[in-house]
Formats: C-alpha cells, sequence, structure tokens
C-alpha cells in the first residue's frame, strides 16, 4: 500500500485522469502492477524512480503501446483503457515520448502541421500561431528542418506539435533528457508551468526528481512496478529520504543551480 507522504491537506482539483489498479508489461510479464494514480484539471503531476522502475512503461500502457494485464483508465468520464494513437487523441491525450518525437526530415512548420492532422486547414493555420505565441523561438525557425534543432528546441517542437491538437492532458517522458543544465531548467522550470497555468494537465516522467517535485503539485514515487509513496510536491521534497532511498545520489538527480551571469 503506499504510504501518503501529506501531513498537510491539500484539496485537489476535479480528476481529469484516473487510473485504477492498473498493471502493465510485454508478453507474459508485468512491468508495474497496482498502480492507481490521478491527474487533476490544470494540474501537474511528476512520477518519479530509478532507472527500470517502470515510469515509462506505465506512460506506454496509458498510450495503447504497452500490453495492459489490468485494471482501468478513465480521461474526462471516457473509458479509455489499452486505447491506442489516433482515438486518444481525438479525446484530449497528447504524448511526447523520449525519443522519436518529431519528424527530422521535416521542417519545424512541416512537424506542426502534421500535429493538426485531426483538424481543418483554418484550424491548423490558428493553431500553429497558438503554438508560435507559447514558443516564440520556433516561430524563428520555422523553415528550418527538424533534424537541425538543438536538443532544447526539438524538444519544444515535440511539445508544440503534440499541442496542436489541443490536449486536456499532456504525458511527458523524461522531457529533460539530454539537454544542458539551462535548457532543462528552463523547460522545466517555466515552459512546462507555463503550459500548466495555460489549463493544460501535465503528467511528468522525470530523471530529475528533486526539479520536478519542486514544480509538482502532486507526485508519486515508483519502486519496482509499484507505487511506493505520494503525495503533494512540496511533502515528498520535505522528506530526507526521498533523496537517499528512492533517488540514489542527488547530484545525478538535480540541476545545478543557474550560473551567476558573469558582468
Ligand atoms: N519492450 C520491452 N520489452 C520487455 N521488457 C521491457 C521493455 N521495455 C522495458 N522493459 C523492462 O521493463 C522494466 C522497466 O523499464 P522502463 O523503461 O519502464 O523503466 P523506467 O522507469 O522508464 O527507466 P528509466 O528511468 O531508465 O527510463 C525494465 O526492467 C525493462 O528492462
Ligand atoms: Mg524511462
Amino acid at each position: 500500500m503506499p504510504i501518503s507522504a501529506a501531513d498537510e491537506v491539500k484539496v485537489r482539483p476535479e480528476t481529469l485522469l484516473d487510473v485504477a489498479d492498473f498493471a502493465v508489461g510485454y508478453r507474459t510479464s508485468t512491468v508495474v502492477e497496482n498502480i492507481t494514480i490521478g491527474v487533476g484539471r490544470a494540474e501537474l503531476v511528476a512520477v518519479i524512480g530509478p532507472n527500470g522502475s517502470g515510469k515509462s512503461t506505465l506512460l506506454k500502457g496509458l498510450t495503447g503501446r504497452a500490453k495492459v494485464f489490468a485494471g482501468h483508465v478513465n480521461l474526462d468520464g471516457d473509458d479509455v483503457t489499452a486505447m491506442r494513437g489516433d482515438r486518444l487523441c481525438r479525446r484530449g491525450l497528447g504524448f511526447v515520448p523520449q525519443t522519436k518525437d518529431v519528424f527530422g526530415t521535416l521542417s519545424v512548420e512541416e512537424n506542426l502541421k502534421m500535429g493538426g492532422y485531426l483538424l481543418d486547414r483554418k484550424a491548423v493555420d490558428e493553431q500553429i500561431e497558438n503554438v508560435y505565441e507559447l514558443f516564440p523561438a520556433l516561430k524563428l525557425m520555422s523553415t528550418r528542418t527538424a533534424s537541425r534543432l538543438s536538443g532544447g528546441e526539438r524538444k519544444m517542437l515535440a511539445m508544440g506539435r503534440v499541442l496542436m491538437l489541443s490536449p486536456k492532458l499532456l504525458l511527458l517522458d523524461e522531457p529533460t533528457a539530454g539537454l544542458s543544465p539551462d535548457l532543462a531548467r528552463h523547460l522545466l522550470h517555466e515552459q512546462v508551468p507555463n503550459l500548466v497555468a495555460s489549463g493544460v494537465s501535465v503528467l511528468l516522467v522525470e530523471q530529475k526528481a528533486l526539479d520536478a517535485l519542486r514544480i509538482a503539485d502532486y507526485g508519486y514515487v515508483l519502486v519496482s512496478g509499484h507505487v511506493q509513496l505520494e503525495g503533494t510536491g512540496a511533502s515528498l521534497l520535505a522528506r530526507p529520504d526521498i533523496r537517499e532511498v528512492f533517488l540514489g545520489s542527488a547530484a545525478a538527480d538535480e540541476l545545478p543551480p543557474a550560473a551567476l551571469e558573469s558582468t
């Protein structure tokens, strides 16, 4: 049974994603089991845990990319258990995978158009403008081929592409992987919170666990395929065992402080 880390009472927003007794794995064996988690409206929820604990498998189970053995997933009142790709998109779920997140041979704008594949032409143009408003840097490189973007630009494009369909819920699998500390900090401490402020719910899987908890409204700690601990981001951060027991070396899981500007 998960232990609640929160002594304080915090009212969570109305549930958007409700995952109950979920078990996911590959072929004949489960990797994660008894997963009961939720994401509220415009809530930022982090899932953290050691390498191999099943974080990506959980997200794959939610997006029809791994085998669901048990449980239910409900998105905004719809049963979406084991539902796949475009059907999930239509119901408002967007997924940014850790890799293979953009079409490298297409330009920035072509990638965004691909992301809007369910929309008519006028709506595509409108949504592209919305994405450019959110990520102005993308507008400046709209004709650049995606394979020539930096890691941070590419991740921005991957998020923009998924945002084309105005998802209610965005699943992010380690969005800072491969980014420099500055870009990772910008993504976690500005771009993701800005998205949540705009009304999108986010389920964030992140290696930079301490940073993830700092921005999260609520967090779940996954260990060996089970939720070991849950609570508000602040209450989990306050626990000394989070650093020591669950996350190993703090240095590997925390961004260094922002560099002081040189004069
Ligand atoms: N396609 C697959 N087929 C079989 N087993 C897999 C597959 N993908 C992952 N696994 C196994 O599932 C377990 C959990 O892997 P998963 O990728 O979900 O962990 P993770 O928490 O995302 O780890 P990381 O932090 O390294 O990304 C591991 O033991 C892994 O070997
Ligand atoms: Mg993973």
